[in-house]
């Protein structure tokens, strides 16, 4: 049985026994400030089976782990470069997740048999507390089904994982409704595997030029990072990207159409929502929304394109992931 325990902050004593289940091998969901994450001891390699098994996640597909400080990773890496000490100092606590050479203490199913490891410092006082008090990183992916929207909401982990979880701590909605930002340090240049609130000027300030990964991973090769599954981050109504007014006329079934701006005018039946032009409001509130469409029973979504600038990118990225036409 899943229990759902609302935590207040980190002196919450919902913490204390969260933590007591993750060193016993069990699984907790937790809030941080991007999405909930799905959590086990990272350095219990059965405990990490349990999240592959729950998420019903491929093998292939390596997890992050949680740590509360620098120190924390700089135990877990054979190598913390110059640029990870920059980065690591500007921006954590907070969504920018790192891949670096793994040690050998990092157990191979978090890695997926890789040699990189991928870090993470969460900016929410729970998500810290508990990593404190379990003692341990925490392999942590998002506490959804695999290929399935991300929860920002304990309500989303508890309809998503079900009896999967021993714990879900419920710190309300997340802050940033987006998943972290995967820049990769492992290789000859830094490059950006995820786009997310963390965007490449803010790390080309600090380290200089790094690429941007857009390519796609097929079925079966060990994935460089998640959302290279072509269709990922998806709800289960059919979500189609169209220019504003456009799309609707050959529209049936119960749909819903969601306007970036302004609204415009709707044929009868179909159902607007108005989201403000502001890609961050749009990045905290897209998964929640998309959830609750599905959770309407909306058939299809058609939803306006976002502009084209880069404070865009995390969101185009999610959205285009998202009405993909095929899973892989
Ligand atoms: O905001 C987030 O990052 C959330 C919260 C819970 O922290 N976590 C999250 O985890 O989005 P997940 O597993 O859903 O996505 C992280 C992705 C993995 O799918 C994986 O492909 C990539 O990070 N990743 C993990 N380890 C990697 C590695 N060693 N090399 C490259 N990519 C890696
Ligand atoms: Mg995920």
């Amino acid at each position: 049985m899943t229990r759902l325990l609302a935590v207040s902050g980190p002196e919450d004593p919902a913490i204390v026994e969260a933590a007591a289940l993750l060193r016993a091998g069990g699984l907790v969901a937790f809030p941080t400030e991007t999405v909930y994450g799905l959590g086990a001891d990272g350095l219990n390699p059965a405990a990490v089976a349990k999240i592959y098994a729950a998420k019903g996640r491929p093998a292939t597909n390596p997890v992050i782990l949680h740590v509360a400080d620098a120190a924390g990773a700089q135990a877990l890496v054979s190598r913390w470069p110059a640029e990870a000490r920059a980065l690591v100092e500007r921006f954590w606590p907070g969504p920018l997740t790192l891949v670096l050479p793994a040690s050998d203490r990092v157990p191979s199913i978090v890695r997926a048999g890789g040699p990189s490891v991928a870090l993470r410092c969460p900016a929410h006082p729970v998500a810290l507390a508990l990593i404190r008090a379990t003692g341990r990183p925490l392999a942590a992916p998002s506490a959804n089904r695999s290929q399935h929207l991300s929860p920002t909401l304990a309500q989303h982990v508890a309809s998503s994982l079900g009896g999967a979880v021993d714990l879900i701590l419920d710190g309300g909605p997340t802050e940033a409704g987006l998943e972290s930002t995967i820049l990769d340090l492992s290789g000859v240049r830094p490059r950006i595997l995820r786009p997310g609130p963390i965007g490449p000027a803010d790390i080309e300030a600090l380290i200089g030029p790094v690429d941007l990964w857009e390519g796609v991973v097929k079925a079966g090769d060990r994935q460089a990072a998640p959302g290279m599954a072509e269709r990922h981050y998806a709800p289960r109504a059919r979500l189609e990207l169209v220019a504003p007014g456009s799309g609707l006329r050959e529209a049936s079934g119960s749909v819903a159409y969601v306007a970036l701006g302004a609204l415009p005018a709707l044929p009868a039946g179909v159902r607007g929502i108005l989201l403000p032009l502001d890609a961050e409001a749009v990045g905290t509130r897209l998964y929640a929304l998309l959830h609750e469409l599905d959770d309407a029973g909306f058939e299809r979504i058609f939803m306006e394109r976002p502009p084209e600038d880069e404070a865009w990118l995390a969101v185009r990225d999610r959205l285009r992931r998202a009405s993909a036409k095929e899973r892989p």
